[in-house]
């Protein structure tokens, strides 16, 4: 185990293109793989998650070539997947392993799911469940609660669901498992998280309808659907957050970052910053493919506390650990209620964000669904130890208090950025 060692920067200055978007860049290949032939993919997140989604593709049986970040994906069709002469390894990510299960319960094969000990320990009944509901078969470990997951192809009925869990991973496994399925399926309840499913299947000219608290998505009876979609992805949010909390925390700072995705299921970071008084600026705001994009810039700002909950929770989920280094410096309290599925992320960001926090010098308390801050007034957090817990958005978030603390700050394990962000830490070094 590495660690890095920072200190608070006098200025941060600097145009940050951030990486492709970690949602879309799966969805990208995943949906492409099933397609009716041949995608290119630009601005691809080459983090390690999305690598993973390419492994597990290939495996297969779908030609994928990647050169950096450009991907070339060669759908071989709803029914053209072969059964993986191995285990599926998803390594630390989840969106790989609970997507793949919903495309693979419908697919003519038998397939196992599994992944590194982090991905291993989190909740997979949120899938199996209502996937044994539409007629898969999958089990694992924990009756079905844990992977390893195996899933044999079985055929699928459609119906009716209601969400329990605001999860666009739940969401989309159901989604991409209805699409080989006999009948229509309705989903209902906390359908409001992120839709990149939605928008990329409807560009692949599938039958989905989205109205006033349900989805209807009615399988293709048409071999060559989905149709390809060659895409740019564009900028991540949750890359781009790190940077937009940095300018507004430090005393002397402007960043901008450029081509940033900007859906309203992903902005939820930047209404809390600007709730929280922080000088946002949106510019140049388009539309790339089915996607809003635009710049965004922020500066020093003097931050106020403010209380995160309610249904702003799935707009800025993986936000929240670098929003709570934000709330450590404003003026008053912050309360982070209504998320208590941070205890269900790549570590338990309740315990861990709060640990890290603490030994930072900041009054926190950790609840059942969130956290109390005790903002300390400015940019005064203390240098200390802390540790990533091999959790790639702890490691970034806890860079970012180190630009507004005295003294050094040492990181444990800053590798684990290379999940989201491989280029990170180059970047801290040319944005000072
Ligand atoms: C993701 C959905 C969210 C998010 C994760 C990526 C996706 O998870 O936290 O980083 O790409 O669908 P949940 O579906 O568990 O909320």
């Amino acid at each position: 185990m590495t660690s890095i060692s920072l200190s608070a920067p006098r200025r941060l200055r600097g145009v940050v293109r951030v990486p492709g978007d970690k949602s879309i860049s799966h969805r990208a290949v995943i949906l492409n793989a099933v397609a009716g032939g041949p995608a290119r993919i630009t601005n691809f997140l080459p983090g390690a998650d999305c690598l993973s989604t390419i492994a597990c593709v290939r495996a297969l049986g779908v030609a994928v070539e990647r050169e950096g970040a450009e991907v070339q994906v060669h759908g071989a069709g709803l029914r053209g997947l072969r059964e993986p002469a191995d285990v599926l390894d998803c390594g630390n990510s989840g969106t790989t392993l609970r997507l793949l299960a919903g495309l693979l319960a419908g697919a003519p094969l038998f397939a196992v799911l599994t992944g590194d000990a982090s991905l291993r320990s989190r909740p997979q009944r949120r899938i199996v469940a209502p996937l044994r509901a539409l007629g898969a078969w999958l089990d694992g470990r924990d009756h079905g609660d844990r992977a390893p997951l195996a899933v044999r192809g079985a055929r699928l009925q459609g119906g009716q669901y209601a969400l329990p869990v605001a999860s666009a991973q739940v969401k989309s496994a159901l989604l991409l498992a209805a699409l080989a399925g006999e009948g229509p399926l309705t989903l209902t309840g906390q359908i409001a998280s992120r839709d990149h499913t939605e928008r990329m299947l409807r560009a692949m000219g599938v039958d989905l309808q989205v109205s006033a608290g349900q989805i209807i998505l009615r399988p293709p009876t048409d071999p060559l659907l989905p149709y390809p979609l060659s895409l740019r992805v564009p900028g991540d949010p949750s890359s781009a957050a790190f940077w937009w909390v940095a300018a507004a925390i430090h005393p002397d700072a402007e960043l901008t970052t450029v081509g940033v995705c900007l859906n309203p299921t992903r902005t939820g970071a930047l209404d809390v910053l600007r709730a929280m008084g922080a000088a946002v600026e949106v510019t140049d705001e388009r539309l790339e493919g089915s996607e809003p994009v635009g710049n965004v810039t922020v500066r020093s700002s003097a931050l106020r506390g403010v209380t995160i909950g309610g249904d702003l929770i799935p707009r800025l989920i993986d936000e929240i650990p670098v929003l709570a280094v934000a709330a450590a410096c404003a003026a008053g309290d912050t309360l982070i209620r209504d998320a208590q599925e941070l205890r269900a992320k790549e570590t338990d960001r309740i315990a861990t964000v709060a640990a890290g926090l603490a030994a930072m010098g900041v009054a926190v308390e950790p609840t059942a669904d969130g956290m109390g801050i005790v903002g300390r007034g400015g940019p005064t957090l203390v240098g200390a130890e802390v540790h990533s817990h091999g959790d790639h958005r702890l490691a970034m978030a806890w860079a970012i208090a180190a630009l507004v603390a005295s003294g050094t700050t040492r990181i444990h394990d800053p590798e684990a950025v290379a999940v989201s962000y491989p280029g990170f830490w180059e970047t801290l070094a040319e944005v000072q």
